[in-house]
């Protein structure tokens, strides 16, 4: 079952939870994974509700989104097991099935193509409305020697040679997954 909610009723939650760890679900070819994201933003543009999302150029996400401009933010709430960020922000889709490595069940979507996750239950549906690979020759120097030191390649999940894209998703649908 799904409790629909209005997404700016819950924002307080969402943006604590995502300075912790949240999950980011994406789906392209019949594969479905998901990764930790603690770097995002809730806000307004175009009139619209949007969820922004930084995802390095190396991830297996960037990939999936890139095929396909939809995603779901999978927030934990009061039983979830927090150890699963971690988890699934540590390995690479390209090598695990991470559902099924992780015990997470997906849960149809409403709006998009992609799921949402029971142990995540709240979820915020969004399709990507616009995306850019961030400049650095814009960024303040202490953010380049902070964020993109070069030292450790592509392949790893601590990897800090990629700069970020910027994928900003119009929020189209909010609930919270109920067992
Ligand atoms: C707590 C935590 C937060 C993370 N936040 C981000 C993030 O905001 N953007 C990003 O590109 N990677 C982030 N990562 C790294 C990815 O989750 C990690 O590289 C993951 O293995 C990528 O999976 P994929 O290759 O299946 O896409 C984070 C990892 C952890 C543990």
């Amino acid at each position: 079952m799904k409790q629909h909610i209005e997404v700016l009723d819950y924002a307080e939650t969402i943006l604590k939870a995502v300075k912790r760890g949240v999950l980011l679900t994406t789906a392209a070819d019949g594969k479905v994974n998901t990764m930790a994201i603690s770097w995002g933003t809730l806000g307004i543009e175009w009139g619209r509700l949007l969820f922004t999302t930084f995802v390095r150029t190396g991830r297996f996400t960037r990939e999936l989104l890139d095929k396909n401009g939809e995603f779901t933010v999978n927030i934990p709430m009061q039983d979830s097991d927090l150890s699963l960020i971690g988890k699934c922000g540590t390995c690479s889709g390209r090598d695990v099935d991470k559902f099924k490595q992780f015990g997470l069940t997906p849960e149809n979507g409403e709006q998009v193509t992609v799921p949402g996750i029971r142990e995540y239950p709240l979820t915020l549906e969004c399709r990507v409305i616009y995306r850019q690979e961030q400049d650095k020759s814009a960024m303040l120097a202490e953010v380049i020697e902070e964020c993109y030191p070069q030292n450790v390649g592509s392949e790893n999940w601590g990897a800090n040679c990629d700069v970020h894209i910027t994928f900003v998703g119009e929020i189209v649908n909010t609930f919270i997954i109920s067992r």
